[in-house]
């Protein structure tokens, strides 16, 4: 077995290609939680069409995209910030606020924490337990919530968990860091693929607490994560201020802009790929739960976290296997709260998810 003791990115399938020699182009990635259903073909088309666009500056207010995000989203085009994708808008919240204490779930995405300390700032987890499936437990997470922060970060749905808040708990949560001047910082990347958005997103809250900041992106739903689309949402209107005083005049290019103006209106594009990740996820989660090799967590995003229960099998052994048949999947190890004994997978085409079921069952 080769020993990957690097950590491998959803996305670094050119170290893979490296190492165990498999052509990057042949790996079905099911570590990149990208929807499987790649860019439409209306966007296809239509961009291919407005390839001129290069020859222009992007407009610097973003009018037409913000406006196209605003009627996808159901809020008001001045509330919305575009960036070269979430990471970017994650990177330029924390520059601005530059919070001295923060608070983020254990486990989740890492580039919070990298972010707050490049700023100086310090991080400390509230720990998601196992015990009770990953799920945050509302009253004792609020108890935890005083003076000495300046911000919460809360990946909703969480990666790597597929856990998800409701917005009426967001709610109770945003009333808490009301009273203590807390900031919210949410990250709503994979919000779309849950089977009820109203019930989850917390846009609508916008309206009403100036103490959150919702963060959103095309890479994971729309497929195009070399695009480098994402977008920011805040009724704050001194923070939409600063990050406009602050930002570089053109964040996203202008071909990023007119897919932008596509992608968010293709209706049949949007009902596909929720109606397959929806379908995958259930089908899939009672197909794992029922053998006695993995324990499931109930998903609510288009991916899946999982227990590994043989003791014969581990992260690594896993991986090694997938890979071999071209499959990638993530090892859990390098998560904090997380250990060898973890894997996450995100739901592709049903064969595909049905090869991958076979391969780590086997
Ligand atoms: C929770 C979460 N937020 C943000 C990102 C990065 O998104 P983007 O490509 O929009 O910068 C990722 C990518 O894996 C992610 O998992």
């Amino acid at each position: 077995m080769i020993e990957h003791k690097d950590h491998f990115h959803g996305s670094d399938l050119e170290k893979i290609e490296a190492l165990y020699g498999i052509r990057k182009d042949e790996i079905v990635s099911f570590s990149a939680n990208v929807n499987p259903l790649g860019i439409s073909k209306k966007l296809r088309s239509e961009l291919s069409e407005h390839i001129d666009v290069i020859t222009t500056y992007p407009d610097r207010e973003y009018t037409a995209l913000r406006h196209a995000i605003a009627t996808y989203c159901g809020t008001k085009e001045d509330h919305i910030i575009v960036g070269n994708g979430s990471t970017e808008l994650i990177a330029l919240f924390i520059q601005i606020t530059h919070p001295a204490k923060a608070l983020i779930l254990g486990p989740t995405y890492s580039e919070y924490e990298r972010e707050i300390a490049l700023e100086g700032g310090r991080t400390t987890y509230y720990p998601l337990r196992e015990q009770q499936d990953f799920k945050l437990q509302l009253e004792d997470f609020k108890s935890k919530l005083t003076d000495d922060l300046d911000l919460v970060v809360l990946c909703n749905p969480n990666n790597p968990t597929s856990t998800c808040i409701s917005k009426n708990d967001m709610r109770d949560i945003l009333d808490v860091c009301k009273e203590h001047s807390i900031y919210v910082m949410v990250d709503e990347t994979y919000v779309e693929f849950v089977d009820d958005i109203a019930s989850v997103s917390a846009i609508p809250l916008t309206a009403y607490y100036n103490n959150i900041i919702i963060l959103r992106g095309t890479s994971k739903f729309f497929a195009a994560p070399g695009l480098r689309l994402g977008y920011a949402i805040t009724g704050n209107t001194d923070l939409l201020h600063q990050i406009n005083q602050y930002k570089n005049p053109w964040m996203i290019n202008s071909l990023a802009e007119k897919a932008g103006e596509i992608m968010f209106s293709d209706v049949d594009y949007i009902n596909e790929a929720r109606d397959l990740i929806i379908s995958e996820r259930k089908r899939l989660y009672e197909k794992y739960n029922a053998t006695s090799r993995f324990k499931a967590y109930a998903p609510t995003a288009n991916f899946m976290l999982l227990k590994i229960l043989d003791e014969n099998e581990s992260a690594e052994t896993l991986f090694d296997r997938a890979i071999r048949e071209k499959m990638m999947i993530r090892d859990c190890s390098t998560f904090p709260f997380l250990n060898d004994r973890y894997i996450r997978i995100c739901f592709m085409s049903p064969e595909d998810n049905d090869r991958l079921f076979d391969c780590l069952t086997r």
